[in-house]
């Protein structure tokens, strides 16, 4: 069975959308909240321990029904079927998408091809447990006989995005281990990494789905040349301490000498971007152990099933994504902002980047036409308040439309009450002050009790006022526990999903990293050679210079 395709512009619901907005994009979100008190109540989900706060948005009860008659009309429900289900969802590379499978309880069916590969899913978690307990506890050892206190994983993409955002956003949960992420292929960033590392002690992980990847073949090759150099004293029977391997290709595992009991599967079903819930996560449950894993694991499975059951309405992934299409689709907004205030989710938009970006930046529709619509928003973001010091000034004051997620938690980790508060504080004003500006009078008020002139307040006051009405999301979390942060990640890729489904695009592919690939392999040939190929002739001017 494959997804509908159905041009979302030819609904009914898209049409009555395009004259809603016409009706109403001069409205002001304050202005909701004047006319209804009951307005953020209504316009808010809980769901364990988050809530969803969706009302500082432009939007109306009539906006909220349109959006989801779309969502309707398209046949998401089949869609989402379909996806949990293992169809073969990813049309274009033949592949079931079944990330959700690896977070699935050990009672679950999953079938691919006919066979439940829930069974095989917890074979994989058993020897991931199994490898990192014996990691952790310094019963595996190095070739000198020592503990393991360093870890390098050596990936890139989602080979390296999800692992480096967890490994991070989990640091309070961490033990004794020390993690390092070398995914770039700039030796000098692969040498900036070792140069601190004892090669008796330290762990070399290389996550590579395919196996293929030039950046994380050429790092775990140098790494490998690095480890054996004679100075270490070791030889080629340590490489199997040393080194562990995730990836669907186990015979070039082999090739590159890697044990087979420290080889961990995955499979052709699981998606680079969506992988961190596999054996791709090993640095995860090496940095946290496994019972804190296992929570991630789970606390996306809890996101799963509301996903999979919620009536759309209190649906936390299907209302993002329809708010988001609204700005996309019907307000022109061109980029989307996510600012988590915790520093421990630093890496958390660099990981989204992937997973959104990747996923619907298409302009081909299920039928291979060009589509005539946009997809696929830009997102960007850092923590606040650092944020609120760098770019929110653009948010508040500039011409572009931001929708902006904000993502906090109720109690901090260390529990040091001062600090959250201010944190907080922050974070409640400013969705506030990005909804309701700062209008010309206020302004006055506030300049006129300064020794100011009233010709100096007239020429101030046009920089000081704030336009106001930018949409915001609240998420307010109870605590970041590794459960909690799996149900984040989850619900942001069941949004995804929500509108690769909605802009009758294949979310799963990335044929446009393909070409990338393609092109530097020609590139390369050309710097090694002394022959260079035929480019235009800016590119060929630059290659001449390079190798001068
Ligand atoms: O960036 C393209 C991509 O194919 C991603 O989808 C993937 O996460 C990354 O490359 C790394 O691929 P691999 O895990 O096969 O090395």
């Amino acid at each position: 069975m494959a997804l509908q395709h159905i041009d979302p512009t030819t609904t009914n619901a898209w049409n009555k959308l395009e004259a809603h907005f016409e009706a109403t994009k001069n409205h002001q979100i304050k202005d909701y909240f004047n006319a209804n008190t009951d307005r953020s109540v209504a316009f808010t989900i809980i769901w364990n321990d988050f809530l969803v706060d969706f009302s500082k948005n432009n939007i109306s009860s009539e906006t909220i029904e349109l959006l989801l008659q779309l969502a309707n009309e398209v046949q998401l429900k089949d869609a989402i079927q379909q996806y949990f289900s293992g169809a073969l969802i990813n049309q274009t590379e033949g592949r079931a998408v079944l990330h959700t499978a690896l977070r699935a309880k050990k009672t679950d069916t999953v079938l691919v091809d006919g066979v439940n590969v829930i069974s095989e899913v917890y074979e994989v978690k058993s020897k991931i447990k199994a490898f990192t307990e014996a990691i952790i506890l310094g019963h595996k050892k190095g070739f000198t006989g020592k503990a393991f206190t360093d870890v390098v994983n050596i990936g890139i993409g989602g080979s390296d995005l999800g692992p480096a955002m967890v490994v991070e956003g989990l640091k309070y949960y961490s033990n004794h281990l020390k993690m390092h992420f070398v995914s770039n292929v700039d030796g000098d960033h692969v040498f900036e990494t070792l140069k601190h590392l004892n090669p008796e002690t330290t762990l070399f992980v290389v996550v590579s789905k395919t196996f293929t990847t030039q950046e994380t073949l050429s790092n775990a090759t140098t790494i490998k040349k690095w480890f054996l150099s004679k100075d270490f004293g070791t030889t080629q029977s340590d490489v199997a301490k040393h080194f562990a391997a995730v990836s669907t290709n186990t015979q070039k595992i082999s090739e590159f000498g890697i044990a087979a009991e420290n080889v961990f599967p995955m499979w052709d079903w699981v998606g680079g971007r969506f992988s961190l819930w596999s054996a791709v996560g090993l640095s995860i449950a090496l940095a946290v152990g496994f019972e804190n894993f296992d929570a991630l694991l789970e606390g996306a499975n809890e996101m799963d099933e509301h996903f999979k059951t919620a009536d759309f309405e209190q649906n936390i992934p299907v209302v993002l994504a329809m708010l988001s299409i609204w700005y996309n689709n019907f307000h022109g907004a061109e980029t989307e902002a996510i600012i988590p205030y915790t520093q421990y989710l630093s890496r958390f938009s660099a990981y989204l980047q992937q997973g959104i970006m990747e996923s619907n930046g298409k302009s081909v529709d299920r039928n291979g036409k060009t589509i005539n619509y946009q997809t696929g928003t830009i997102i960007w973001g850092e923590p606040g308040t650092n944020s609120q010091h760098a770019f929110f000034q653009l948010i508040h004051q500039g011409t572009k439309l931001i929708p902006t997620d904000f993502i906090g938690y109720k109690h901090s980790l260390y529990g040091e009450k001062d600090h959250h508060n201010k944190l907080m504080a922050n974070f409640f004003a400013q969705t506030e002050a990005l909804m309701n500006g700062k209008e010309a009078e206020e302004v006055k008020n506030e300049l006129s009790a300064t020794k100011m002139t009233a010709t100096e307040i007239e020429n101030l006051t046009p920089f000081k006022v704030f336009k106001g009405n930018n949409p915001t999301n609240t998420l307010l979390i109870d605590k970041l526990t590794p459960k909690s942060l799996g149900a984040l990640i989850a619900m942001y890729e069941h949004k995804i999903f929500v509108q690769g489904v909605v802009w009758n695009i294949f979310s799963y592919d990335q044929w446009g990293v393909e070409l990338g690939k393609q092109l530097a392999t020609t590139v390369l040939k050309d710097i090694e050679n002394s022959e260079i190929s035929k480019h235009d002739s800016s590119t060929l001017n630059l290659l001449h210079k390079f190798k001068i």
